[in-house]
């Protein structure tokens, strides 16, 4: 058996007895087909996301549209309002363009290449060669942030990410095996979430321990290196709350920019200058380019713009808010509770 083999031998005999129980995955050494449109679901929804946290996600969503027809067809508000909580909302608007363009331009059935996925609407590299691999058995080179790790610590990859991104593509390619490579790269995921952990990683029982060549390092903790994160800017804004008879006066943003076409508080822009007005609380969250502190400050009725609409108090959880916003409710109701 050459060294490549051996890597996808061990790796994959080790997820044969230890594979994750995932609601969408197919179990290795079962006869079951995965389901292309399940498979796609769960790999856009775990971008930026642990398994942990989109689970229950992933399970409304394949209760409440069972197929990508049912998806397609659905209106986009009740899926952005489902999405709430998920975080990077641009690829809940994606899902439904692809869901769309697989209806419209494929008869439903989505590509089985990585080239035919990767021509969807919000496809990207990792998309495409995660569902060509799993769905459909595609020899795909599939690269996460889990698989980077791993990789850079069995090739000893020290070229900090991102720029390491190649090196591990290229060191990675030969190792997928043709028979099972939806397998391999589900094996290297797990490997990576629960043995090649980012600290102190569990070599002794790693399936890989014997050729790793970070094997024994007392710097394994630091591979892969990252380059200096640029210090995100500072954001503020203000929220309106304008309250009547038990209601909530709530808009929807718009489609284009930050939380596009999610419900939310009305408010004005979010400037690098902090208002002058204080608020009754403020919370700080941090989105992927700047930091954002948003207060809340109270308007009367009058102040309500022309579209929106009023939300029951006690059932704001149905109305599907981002977390900023639902930080900041919540931060006002325990106040006033
Ligand atoms: N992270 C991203 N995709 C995954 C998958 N298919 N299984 C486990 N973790 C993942």
């Amino acid at each position: 058996m050459t060294a490549d083999a051996g890597f996808s031998h061990r790796l994959l005999g080790w997820y044969d007895r230890s594979a994750r129980v995932l609601p969408w995955r197919v179990p290795p050494g079962s006869d079951a087909v995965p389901d292309p449109y399940a498979v796609w679901m769960a790999e856009v929804m775990l971008q930026q996301t642990t398994v942990a946290a989109v689970a229950g996600y992933f399970e409304r969503f394949m209760t409440r549209w069972p197929t990508v027809g049912d998806l397609a067809a659905a209106e986009d508000a009740d899926v952005m309002a489902a999405w709430a909580g998920l975080g990077y909302y641009t690829r809940a608007r994606n899902l439904l363009a692809c869901a769309r363009a697989v209806v419209a331009d494929h008869g439903g059935a989505f590509p089985d290449s990585e080239a035919g996925l990767r021509a969807l609407p919000g496809v990207g590299d990792y998309t495409a060669a995660s569902v060509a691999a799993i769905a459909f058995g595609r020899a795909a080179v599939v690269v996460d942030a889990n698989i980077e790790r791993v990789v850079a610590r069995h090739r000893l990859i020290l070229t900090p990410l991102p720029a390491a991104k190649r090196a591990v593509k290229a060191a990675l390619a030969p190792l997928v095996p043709a028979a099972r490579p939806g397998d391999f790269a589900q094996a290297m995921m797990d490997l990576g979430a629960t043995i090649c952990i980012p600290r102190s990683p569990a070599c002794g029982i790693c399936p890989l321990l014997a050729d790793c060549r970070a094997r024994g390092r007392d710097d394994i903790d630091r591979i892969p290196a990252k380059a200096p994160k640029k210090a995100k800017p500072q954001r503020h804004g203000l929220a309106h709350w304008i309250e009547r008879d038990g209601k909530l006066w709530l808009v929807r943003r718009p489609d284009k920019g930050m939380l596009g076409g999610m419900r939310a508080l009305p408010g004005g822009e979010w400037t690098a200058e902090a208002p002058r007005e204080s608020g009754i609380v403020s919370v700080d969250h941090s989105f992927t380019h700047f930091d954002l502190r948003l207060t809340l400050v109270r308007r009367k009725v009058s102040d309500a713009a022309a579209e929106g609409e009023w939300w029951p108090i006690s059932d704001l959880d149905a109305a599907g808010l981002p977390t900023l916003y639902r930080k900041l409710t919540d931060k006002m109701l325990e106040r006033v509770a």
